[in-house]
């Protein structure tokens, strides 16, 4: 009986360890959704996780990325402008239509206006 019980212990172990391992392999699991992923991969080392432009790269001052939580940015411009921006690129902004499609690049963008605009 003993021995039944170590074993099952062991087993829960061990698969606990596999959907760990599972879990490192695809980092998109740590997400909510695709597009929180897609956000946190290609924007958020320049915009910062919580949009202000303090992102692991973004916070050297050189690069300056525009500061999603700044009503003066959504104020300033269309979705079609920040939608080109974001698919062509704006001076040390890359340009993305390399990565994303434009449905991703729209529903990035649904993403941050949601999450960052004031
Ligand atoms: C390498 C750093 C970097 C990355 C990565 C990056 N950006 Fe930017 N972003 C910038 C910089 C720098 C600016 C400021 C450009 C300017 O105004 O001259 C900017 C500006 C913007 C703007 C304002 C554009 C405008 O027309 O004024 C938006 C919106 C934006 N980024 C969204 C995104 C999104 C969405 C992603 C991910 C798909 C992303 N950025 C990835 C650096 C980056």
């Amino acid at each position: 009986m003993r021995h039944l019980v170590v074993i099952i212990v062991m087993i829960m172990v061990w698969l606990n360890g596999l959907i760990w391992l599972a879990k490192q392999v695809d980092p998109s699991t740590k997400y909510q959704s695709e597009v929180e992923y897609k956000y946190a991969r290609y924007c958020a080392g320049c915009h910062g996780n919580n949009g202000e432009g303090n992102g692991r790269i973004g916070r050297f001052k050189r690069l300056d990325p525009a500061d999603l939580t700044d009503s003066g940015l959504w104020d300033m411009h269309s979705d079609e402008q920040l939608l080109d921006s974001i698919n062509a690129g704006k001076d040390d902004m890359p340009a993305f239509y390399y990565y994303l499609s434009d449905e991703e690049q729209r529903e990035i963008l649904a993403y941050i206006k949601e999450m960052f605009r004031p």
